[in-house]
């Protein structure tokens, strides 16, 4: 056996013996259809502005899209990181498919097959495929101008090399994984926590990779790509005005005013990016994304939310606008989508996968002053909305300048408080619902920045008063060609002094 694949090898036998003891039984789950018509109707909240709610792809197109084989994938390296003869190995090595649900027996299999869909590409190249390099991810530039952190062992878990044709070597990119994994600073990682991959700064990496003279065609392609993203044209003004009139370094320059940790998701903007959320702790969740775009009614619902942001919301029907249009118009047969979809079986493993993500152990434990902290957040009515134990109701929100319409209260659960943090997330783009959701406090010592948009990145700076100030400096996501603006909003906290401060700091530091 190669020494590269020896490791793996023992790994798999000793957790294959573990659960043929604990898990033997045969598991014949019932597996939800993930794109019934009515369920995905109903699995979104309305849009604010009502008239422009999606109404997606029907059943019968996306069953009719080839789901995609999972091929095996392995590591990618840092610069002088990689081992020697890495790249010649690799070409060595055939092709095998790894996610085939005929040959899952217990329900431990189908968790490690979770755990394969979760890491798997979707795409492969480029997360934006107009760039120029091959192997990019072999150049030291894209390291130094991306920051992309590196485990221990020197590997960038974010992607991943796929061998879909032997002798071909290809970056597998868009996996959950790139997005949901989280690099600690002495390089370990924790995988569903809010990842830390500097998404934003490597799209920019790859619209600045253009040939010395670009082709003018292929600028357009990326601004009509950047529509297919980004845009809401029922919104006046538009969240991204100004996508027609920006060149290669434009574009890019949005792009990287949007640090690790926050994400220009497609239907944000980067000018109203959401910052990544926690997966672990998800089935506690009733609603998901910071607007509470999409509700979490059962196992099906968070199937269809991979399955709607991975694949199939971009050639919705958003009143008269359908993003994929804006790049090129779907075609009328499902089956010439080459990009594929998730089979049903792959999306259910996946969210078994997600359903037991678990937490680090914490290294802050409780004390005298997180106990004293504890008091705070009972006396300043923090419970109220992020109630223990999930330290969230799971209610949503109504924005500054939303008015919920009348039979929301019954649909949704809905606390009528505003908080009044920026609401553009929530008003000026294709996520925007007009609420934000009570997000979970669990998890904060691990992850950053918080708030919708990331703004802030710490609890210290959460509860500083001057960020509510038009001089104060975002510590987190700014935005472009912004130097100073206020974090408005939230009150809660911002009058304590400052033991009570480092107290109720302390305390939410052990949830
Ligand atoms: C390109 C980066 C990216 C990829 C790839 C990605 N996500 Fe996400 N995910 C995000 C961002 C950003 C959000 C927050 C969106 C928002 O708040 O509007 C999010 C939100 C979510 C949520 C909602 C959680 C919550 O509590 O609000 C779930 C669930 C989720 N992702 C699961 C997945 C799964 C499963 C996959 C793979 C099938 C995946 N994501 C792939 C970036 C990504
Ligand atoms: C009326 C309900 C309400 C009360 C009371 C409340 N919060 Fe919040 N909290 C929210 C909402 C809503 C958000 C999300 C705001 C946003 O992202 O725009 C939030 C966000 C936060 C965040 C950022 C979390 C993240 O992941 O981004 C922290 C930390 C937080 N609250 C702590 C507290 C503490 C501590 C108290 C008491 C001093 C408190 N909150 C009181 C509703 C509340």
């Amino acid at each position: 056996m190669h020494r590269f694949a020896r490791g793996l090898i023992g790994v798999t036998q000793i957790s294959l013996m573990i659960c043929g003891v604990l898990q033997g039984q045969e598991f014949r789950p019932q597996i939800p259809r993930v794109w019934d018509d009515a369920a995905i109707a109903s699995v979104t909240l309305p849009l604010a502005v009502a008239s422009a709610t999606p109404a997606q792809i029907s059943s019968k197109y996306y069953y009719g899209i080839p789901v995609r084989p999972i091929f095996k994938s392995y590591p990618v390296y840092g610069p002088d990181r990689e081992p020697a003869g890495y790249l010649e190995w690799l070409k060595q090595q055939e092709p095998q498919i790894v996610f085939d649900a005929a040959k899952l027996k217990t329900k431990d299999d189908w968790i490690r097959a979770g755990e394969i869909v979760f890491d798997a590409p979707m795409s492969y190249g480029h997360i934006f495929r107009l760039a120029a390099s091959d192997l990019y991810l072999r150049l030291p530039d894209w390291y130094s101008s991306t920051g992309a952190p590196l485990l221990k062992d020197g590997s960038l878990p974010f992607y991943r090399y796929v061998i879909r044709e032997k002798g071909k070597v290809e970056i597998g990119v868009n996996s959950c994984g790139m997005c949901h994994t989280r690099v600690m600073p002495d390089g370990w990682a924790i995988k569903g926590a809010q990842g830390n991959f500097p998404f934003d700064r490597a799209f920019a990496w790859e619209l600045r990779d253009q040939p010395a003279t670009p082709n003018p065609a292929t600028s357009m392609i990326a601004r009509r790509a950047l529509h297919m993203l980004y845009s809401a044209p029922w919104i006046h003004p538009d969240a991204f005005p100004e996508i027609d009139s920006l060149d290669w370094a434009g574009m890019a320059q949005r792009h990287e005013a949007v640090p690790p940790g926050v994400l220009s998701r497609h239907g944000t903007s980067p000018h109203a990016p959401a910052k990544v959320p926690d997966l672990i702790g998800i089935q506690d969740r009733r609603y998901f994304d910071a607007t509470g775009l999409t509700q979490h009614r059962n196992i099906g619902d968070l199937m269809r939310y991979a399955a709607m942001n991975q694949d199939g919301d971009v050639m919705g029907r958003y009143g008269d606008f359908v993003p994929v249009d804006a790049l090129a118009k779907a075609p009328e047969d499902p089956a010439k989508l080459a990009g594929g979809r998730y089979s049903d079986e792959q999306l259910y493993a996946l969210a078994l996968f997600l359903y037991t993500l678990r937490p680090p152990a914490n290294p802050n434990q409780p004390n005298a002053l997180t106990a004293a902290g504890k008091k705070v957040f009972e006396r300043e009515g923090c419970a109220g909305c992020h109630t223990p134990p999930l330290y969230t109701n799971n209610a949503l929100t109504p924005v500054t300048g939303f008015r919920p319409p009348a039979g929301d209260a019954r649909k949704f659960t809905v606390m009528p408080i505003v908080v009044g943090t920026d609401p553009d997330l929530a008003l000026k783009t294709r996520r925007g619902t007009g609420y934000y959701k009570i997000p979970s406090l669990k998890g904060l010592w691990y992850r950053g920045p918080i708030e919708h948009s990331g703004s802030v990145a710490t609890l210290e700076d959460w509860f500083d008063p001057r960020r509510l100030r038009s001089d104060y400096v975002p510590t987190g996501y700014r935005g472009y060609s912004v130097s100073h603006r206020a974090v408005p909003g939230h009150p809660f906290g911002l009058n304590l002094g400052s033991d009570d401060r480092s107290a109720l700091i302390a305390f939410l530091r052990t949830l």
